[in-house]
């Protein structure tokens, strides 16, 4: 059972945080549009101890122009003793898998432990924080789902929207973050092996939503995301497949998919319900619901065609003290 409140631990500590992966509603949840989104079981470890001067991995070059570490230490560690901090993660970096939020919530558990503690509603919006900061755009959904673990929706106003964990917000704006029950399903994720950066597609997209069009084009968002809730929340398969792919037609309308993603969709085809590009797009990963049976068929011809998979079951819980 994971626990509400981040115990009290001295230095030198670890925690251990999950990545995520967005079902349903990226870019329009910026917007306060609809979000699902699980944690998956890749994590990323971080462990902190006092060190001479502050180095990342043992060396003081990588620390530097680390954002999502120097917006952490401004938050959460000024004044303190210097630290090392030492960084393992299964998450490949800017995959849209949640690489950075699993090093943030990591890396924010061990300092807020080392202040005493915190609930972990505290610590969603610390991280938050501290990732918006660094990135300077964007939704809590990421670093919720790291510090809470399994499907989460966020500003679902369905009556599948869930159980309410917390509220975080940012410059004047709130979204509301709960937890929905795991359906049971495996699903697979691909890494195109094309990095992206996020604070920019998220701000084209942005410009976008502020087009004539922008409002239709939200409110379609919106739709298809509750429709997804809907369909994971009545374990409806054939249906959640449909969805996907309708959610992927609407990234494309906003013009963040990339020929490498649709490259590994087109390839995906006959082994899934369905699938499309998840996290900020331009790059980065697709989310495929495989066909009953048809995982390792999936995964061949995900790798086939370029791809980096991974099977992944949600992460049940969120980041914990190792
Ligand atoms: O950074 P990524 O690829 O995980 O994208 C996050 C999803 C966005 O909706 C595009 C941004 C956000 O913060 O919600």
């Amino acid at each position: 059972m994971m626990r509400d409140v981040i115990p009290a631990h001295d230095l030198p500590s670890a925690a251990r945080a999950p990545g995520k992966c967005i079902l349903f509603g990226e870019h329009a949840v910026v917007h306060g549009k609809p979000e699902l989104l699980l944690a998956i079981d890749l994590y990323a470890q971080v462990g902190v101890r006092p060190a001479p001067e502050l180095l990342l991995n043992g060396h003081r070059s990588g620390a530097r122009g680390h954002r999502y570490l120097q917006s952490a230490l401004a938050r959460l560690w000024a004044g303190e003793v210097p630290i090392d901090v030492t960084v393992a993660s299964r998450i490949p970096k800017a995959s849209g898998l949640g690489s950075s939020a699993a090093f943030v919530a990591a890396l924010a558990t061990t300092l807020v432990a080392a202040h005493g503690g915190a609930p972990r509603a505290v610590l969603a919006q610390e991280a938050f924080t501290i990732e918006r900061s660094a990135q300077g755009v964007g939704s809590p959904g990421d670093t919720s789902a790291s510090v809470a673990g399994g499907y989460l929706t966020l500003n679902s106003q369905s009556p599948h929207q869930g159980v309410a964990l917390w509220d975080v917000a940012a410059d004047g704006r709130r979204w509301g973050v709960r937890r929905v029950a795991d359906p049971g399903w495996t699903w697979v994720v691909a890494y195109s092996g094309i990095p992206k950066d996020t604070g920019p597609l998220v701000r084209a997209v942005s410009a976008r939503f502020a087009g004539e069009d922008g409002p239709a084009l939200l409110d379609r968002f919106g739709e298809v995301a509750e429709d997804g809730i809907r369909a994971v929340a009545a374990e409806d398969r054939e249906e959640v497949g449909r969805v996907l792919t309708r959610n992927q037609e609407l990234l494309r309308a906003v013009g963040v998919s990339h020929p490498r993603l649709e490259a590994l969709l087109a390839a995906a085809g006959p082994s899934v319900l369905g699938a499309k590009l998840t996290g900020a797009g331009g790059g980065g990963s697709i989310v495929a619901l495989p066909r009953e049976g048809r995982e390792v068929d999936l995964v061949r011809r995900l790798a086939r065609a370029g791809g980096v998979p991974f099977v992944v079951r949600p992460a049940p819980s969120g980041v914990e003290l190792v």
